[in-house]
């Protein structure tokens, strides 16, 4: 799948990474009202990944219905709308509206790592997840996937939590909190001073999260964080997770990322003698 955030606003780039191999998209998140975002600069591009903090722009979501009814005239992939709110009533009038509009499930962003008052504020804490993902279910049929922050202490509580509200399945991981100096200027890059890593460095992170939550909860997760190649993916598949995200990797390698994934999963099946990717879902956990 598509990892929200990359790409994820226009139908037209969700076709070009459903031919790159997308088997699913997932939006750049959207709220009940629109939103700026920060000044410039809101990306650092880095060897080991990137830092980004756009602090959640998008058009708010009365406007982003279209967007959702044109995809679902094209798309032949599931259309996953990521949505945030301020408290658990706007969370489940978005996700509400992404439904109606025609969203095949919902990714909840309660893991945005520095916009205040949403995103990990609300996932970071147990009580007002569950209150959260109660109020989405309560209004929504589709699926309701809750996306977790590694930016705390267990994230296999987390997890726990957000199972036992009734979300029906888990993204770990989203971004970690970082930031970089720039040593000439000796200030902060990002406007926002911090913002939230992606890419390689937090591909062993995001396994060890993956890991651990699958010890914790039957519902399937859905590994995210340093997707680069199909070993990594084999990886996140064998931690426990049932599907995979790639997001960063998409800026260094294209959108055709997906099918050399795949492609390259597909070949590492057939060699071990696997007839399905279902067969080493959390296979590294055998005793
Ligand atoms: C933003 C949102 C995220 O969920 C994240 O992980 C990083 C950045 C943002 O819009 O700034």
């Amino acid at each position: 799948m598509l990892a929200s955030g990359i790409l994820g606003y226009a139908t037209e780039t969700f076709e070009s990474l459903v031919e790159g191999g997308a088997g699913a998209i997932v939006t750049k998140s959207v709220g009940l009202k629109p939103r700026k975002g920060y000044a410039n600069p809101t990306v650092v591009q880095a060897s080991y990944g990137l830092i980004n903090a756009m602090g959640l722009p998008n058009s708010g979501i009365d406007e982003f219905v279209n967007e959702i009814r044109e995809a679902k005239t094209v798309l032949e992939v599931p259309l996953i709308v990521s949505v945030y709110g301020y408290s658990a009533e706007e969370y489940a009038s978005v996700a509400r509206k992404a439904e109606a509009a025609g969203a095949d499930a919902v990714e909840l962003n309660v893991s945005c790592p520095h916009v205040k008052e949403t995103g990990s504020e609300i996932g970071q804490n147990p009580e007002i997840l569950t209150e959260v993902v109660k109020r989405v279910k309560a209004v929504v049929s589709k699926p309701v996937i809750a996306k977790l922050s590694p930016n705390v202490t267990n994230i296999e509580d987390i997890a726990e939590a957000a199972e036992k509200a009734g979300a029906d399945a888990l993204t770990a991981i989203n971004t970690v909190k970082a930031m970089a100096i720039d040593t000439e200027t000796a200030k902060p890059i990002l406007a926002n001073k911090v913002g939230g890593l992606s890419g390689l460095a937090v591909k062993p992170i995001a396994l060890r999260c993956v890991y651990d939550i699958y010890e914790r909860v039957k519902i399937p997760i859905i590994g995210c964080g340093g997707i680069t190649n199909w070993t990594d993916a084999v990886e996140f598949l064998l931690a426990g997770a049932s599907a995979v995200q790639i997001g960063t990797a998409i800026a260094t390698k294209g959108t055709s990322v997906f099918k050399s994934v795949t492609r390259g999963l597909d070949a590492y099946l057939e060699r071990k003698g696997f007839e399905s990717v279902n067969e080493i879902v959390g296979l590294s956990h055998r005793r």
